[in-house]
């Protein structure tokens, strides 16, 4: 083959191991959208951390992010209730919208938004205060509660759906970092829906707990679910595939495929989402 022809030929690989920006195979978009996200970009500075993402986030799902570190996840999902508002450098681009309603309208009350769509981070992160005074937090500055008997409700009926009501009941008044990581973080999520969220945020929650711990926060994911739409990162693909109905897979700033979580470990349609799933990087 002559030189010139060589340089001009496209390199032969198959179709799907390219990424086409903005083109994600599987079914990104449901009939019954909690959140409706269209070409989401996000800038650190100059740098383009996701790239043109369009999904939907369905009423009552469980939907799991997975992919190599670096590529995304917890960028995208900190989009969902502005959590990148704090990262000074970090801009966003695109439509984001919850229940049909901009996430980024400037009229919009950010504190009211978390309370709507709630965030359980990697790290247990309790405050300095008493187990109870953890759970009541919310409920104070929201002002649901106008009675102590009230905000006792709260704070019991959260730590029950937690899991957690059993080994605290007895010593609420007791410090929340004294307790142990799993139990930290069970405190974190009954923290986080004690004020009611739509929508729970968990960026690796299990991943500094033992599997015991892991376990117990994976019956919650899945008791939760009935009445929440969760939104979980997690590097377990094994995790996805207990917790999760639906699966989205980043890749350097993209979002590849999305699909029934059954589907995507089965039978992926994306080179690059096999490639993951079976180990070959990552
Ligand atoms: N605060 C920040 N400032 C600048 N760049 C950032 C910041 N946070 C993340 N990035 C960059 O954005 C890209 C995506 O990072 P992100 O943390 O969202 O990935 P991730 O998929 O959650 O990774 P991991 O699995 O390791 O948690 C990376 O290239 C990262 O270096
Ligand atoms: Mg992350």
């Amino acid at each position: 083959m002559p030189e010139a022809d060589l340089i001009k030929a496209p390199i032969e690989r198959p179709a799907d191991t390219v990424i086409e920006e903005g083109k994600t195979v599987g079914v990104p978009f449901s009939d019954d959208p909690k959140f409706q996200l269209r070409n989401v970009e996000v800038f650190y500075g100059e740098t383009r951390a996701i790239k043109n993402i369009s999904l939907d986030i369905a009423r009552n799902e469980v939907i799991a992010f997975i992919g190599p570190s670096g590529c995304g996840k917890s960028t995208f999902l900190r989009c969902l209730n502005r959590m990148n508002d704090s990262i000074e450098n970090c801009r966003i681009k695109g439509s984001l919208l919850l229940d049909g309603q901009d996430i980024y309208d400037p009229k919009r009350d950010v504190v009211e938004l978390r309370a709507r769509v709630g965030m359980v981070f990697q790290k247990p992160n309790p405050f300095p205060k008493s187990i109870y005074d953890n759970v009541a937090y919310g409920p104070r500055i929201h002002g649901l509660a106008n009675r102590k008997s009230d905000l006792d409700d709260i704070v019991e009926n959260s730590l029950r759906k937690a899991g957690l009501w059993n080994e605290v009941k007895d010593r609420l008044d007791a410090m929340a970092t004294g307790m142990s990581g799993g139990q930290q973080q069970r405190l974190c999520i009954a923290r986080a829906i004690a004020v009611s969220p739509e929508v729970v945020l968990m960026d690796e929650p299990c991943s500094a707990l033992d599997p015991i711990a892991t376990a117990r926060i994976e019956e919650l994911i899945a008791e939760l679910s009935e009445s929440y739409t969760i939104v979980i990162v997690t590097h377990s693909m094994q995790q996805a595939a207990r917790v999760s109905n639906r699966t989205a897979y980043f890749h350097l700033g993209h979002l590849v495929e999305v699909n029934d979580t059954s589907k995507v470990f089965t039978m992926p349609e994306h080179e690059l989402t096999e490639s993951y799933i079976t180990g070959r990087f990552g």
